[in-house]
């Protein structure tokens, strides 16, 4: 208590006596930052309020899976032909609705659905961006209860706002994105953001139902001793990767190898990991999947915003991820992200490989 008796503002008692101190919610920070981004109108915080909102609610849905009706598979599949389950419709859904309701964009795409969704009313055309994400990924961990998320990326729009939005407002290179993130809704739930100033992470506090800023100005380590990739798929991939995977496992002190292999299976859990404790992650072609398994738009692109930001780097292996001009809206690419030497020594084994073969 101050001296008139107050609670400094910063400053909450909890039940149990603690205090919580110097909370930064999420909101506070992107309107705090906001003439950080460009055009600063207030809109892009709104719609990043929008998101956080979003979040909240999947993330109760997430927390009872195993307890209300809605595990398991829906049965329908999605357009890339995989298995929907209940969360993803569930999760796609709340995400729509509540860009579409917040009226800060207009149009998205997702992993759920074929094409992308203009929001055709005045307020929607109004909208000055895109936003193109994955609603739950990872949404095989969900019947046995290991951390999934959702990955956005945002654009502002190419076509003129008060017309509907159309395919080349999402036919975006990452490096026009104006701000990406995911949620990871994990032994805690976070929301971690970039807007082009770095990477913060938000842990959502369930007593509040706030994110409330925990991890400032994130950056990831230059070199890791973490390699993330399915070995059940390694035989079918380049012999460059195969090579990389046997130099993590050799035993060399003075390099701290071996290097510890972690493979969650979530794209954004096995991220999330490596960000913070240095390492890569591998998903490269295999003979069945010619370019890789992740797409670009909506898995790739918005985590390579995010581990440039942070000071790593991600490739398909030839070029930034950043760079790549996407032709469609579910494209897929070879994807190696992660800390930033990692993720070079990769890309020139790699390129000899070509240069062998050529
Ligand atoms: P999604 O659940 O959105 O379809 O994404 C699954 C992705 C990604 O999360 C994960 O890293 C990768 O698939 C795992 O693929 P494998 O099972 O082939 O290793
Ligand atoms: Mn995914
Ligand atoms: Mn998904």
């Amino acid at each position: 208590l101050d001296v008139d008796g107050y609670y400094n503002h910063r400053e909450f008692p909890t039940f149990d006596g603690q205090i919580m101190r110097n909370i930064v919610t999420l909101n506070e920070f992107v309107i705090e930052r906001q003439s950080d981004f460009p055009y600063a109108s207030g809109d892009l915080s709104r719609l990043l309020t929008d998101l956080g909102i979003a979040a909240k609610i999947v993330n109760q849905q997430v927390n009872k899976a195993g307890l209300a009706d809605i595990l398991g598979s829906l049965g329908d599949t999605n357009v890339q032909g995989e298995v929907q389950q209940k969360l993803d419709v569930f999760a796609d859904d709340v995400f729509i609705s509540s860009l579409r309701g917040g009226g800060m964009c207009c149009g998205v795409a997702s992993e759920e659905n074929d094409g992308y969704i203009s929001f055709d009313n005045d307020i929607g055309q109004n909208g000055k961006y895109v936003v193109l994400f994955d609603p739950l990924d990872g949404s095989s961990n969900i019947d046995v209860n290991v951390s999934i998320g959702t990955i956005f990326s945002i654009f502002r729009r190419k076509s003129s706002i008060g017309d509907r939005a159309n395919i080349n407002d999402f036919l975006q290179p990452g490096r026009n994105q104006v701000a990406a993130g995911y949620v990871i809704y994990g032994s805690s739930t976070m929301l971690v953001l970039t807007t082009g100033h770095g990477v913060n992470g938000f842990t959502l506090e369930p007593s509040i139902g706030e994110f409330c800023l925990s991890h400032p100005d994130l950056k990831t380590p230059e070199n890791g001793k973490i390699f993330s990739i399915n070995e059940g798929n390694l035989n079918s991939s380049p012999k460059a990767i195969q090579e990389y995977v046997s130099w993590c496992k050799e035993i060399d002190p003075k390099s701290a190898r071996p290097y510890s292999a972690r493979y969650i299976g979530s794209l954004v859990a096995d991220f999330h990991r490596n960000l913070i404790k240095g390492g890569i992650y591998l998903y490269p072609s295999t003979k069945s999947s010619p370019n890789g398994k992740l797409r670009l738009l909506y898995e790739c692109s918005p985590l390579a915003f995010l581990v440039e930001q942070a000071g790593g780097e991600a490739t398909d292996g030839t070029q930034p991820i950043m760079d790549i001009e996407p032709n469609e809206l579910h494209q897929r690419v070879p994807y190696y992200v992660g800390s930033k030497n990692m993720v070079k020594q990769v890309g020139k084994l790699l390129s000899q490989q070509r240069a062998v073969k050529a």
